[in-house]
């Protein structure tokens, strides 16, 4: 069984299907990559999978259960968290009072709350900021602080939503390590990125939506072959960038 279905999303606001009869499955422990142009509805199906949107049609399931429209807070107990494409830290809050809001979603005690929130401000190394303002972090480290959040709340799957858009390339590094670690730990990734360094060499699996429609599934190799996912979204260069690197490869094997 896998950890997540989605199943026939469509997403319409107004005259606008921003999703199309989506469908795909996330397994446990996987890192499953969505990308796509922009206004492809990525987004959107974040919306919808964590609750903030009631979906106009179609189902998702998480751990066997249907939860299509329930509460964003229903669903967050259950062990689905997303984090927010445009990040917003508690700015006046430390980093640790920032972390430890999350946590609270399973503990009222707030000893073990800034013992969860310790830890996951270790795995996304923001140690040094433990007791700084949020508000004063590079966007780098607030999109760190954005994930260490997300992971207080102890979910199985996170839904990451361009963690690593308009970082440096050291933080792009940093972001990734991140999130390998997390998939190290146990859990189940999502996530949503334009910058393909940063997801193909780590997803096992990528989804591709261009106009709210689904045009491909697949490996990261594959999908970098893909001539739709190349005309719509890839463009000629990256493919070029990719069948060079392939033919180096297989030059030194
Ligand atoms: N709340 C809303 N009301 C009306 N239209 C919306 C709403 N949210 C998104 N849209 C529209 O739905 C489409 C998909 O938007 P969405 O934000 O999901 O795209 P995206 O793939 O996340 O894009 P980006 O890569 O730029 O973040 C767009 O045309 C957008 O204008
Ligand atoms: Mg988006």
């Amino acid at each position: 069984m896998p950890l997540l279905e989605v199943q026939g999303l469509t997403m319409k606001f107004g005259s606008l299907a921003a999703n199309k009869d989506v469908s795909f499955t996330v397994g446990e422990g996987q890192i499953v990559g969505l990308i796509g142009p922009n206004g492809s509805g990525k987004t959107t199906l974040f919306n919808c999978v964590s609750g903030m949107y009631r979906p106009t049609a179609g189902r998702v399931t998480f751990l066997g259960a249907d939860i299509t429209g329930q509460p964003m807070y229903k669903i967050a107990r259950m062990g689905l968290t997303r984090t927010f494409q445009v990040v917003r830290p508690l700015s006046d809050m430390t980093v640790l009072e920032n972390v430890m809001v999350g946590a609270y979603l399973h503990c009222s005690d707030s000893d073990r709350a800034m013992e969860t929130a310790e830890r996951c401000i270790e795995l996304c190394f923001l140690e040094e900021w433990r007791d700084r303002p949020a508000g004063a972090m590079t966007i780098g480290n607030k999109k760190r602080l954005e994930v260490a959040r997300a992971l207080a709340t102890q979910p199985k799957l996170i839904l990451l939503d361009e963690s690593v858009a308009g970082l440096t390339s050291t933080e792009v590094k940093e972001m990734v390590s991140v999130i390998v670690k997390l998939k190290e730990e146990g859990k189940t990734i999502l996530m949503v990125e334009h910058i393909m360094e940063a997801i193909m060499p780590i997803s096992d699996k990528v989804v591709v939506l261009s106009g709210g429609v689904k045009i491909a599934e697949g490996p990261p190799g594959e999908i970098s072959r893909n001539e739709d996912v190349i005309r719509a979204y890839l463009g000629e260069k990256y493919s070029k960038r990719v069948a060079m690197a392939n033919a180096e490869t297989e030059a030194r094997t």
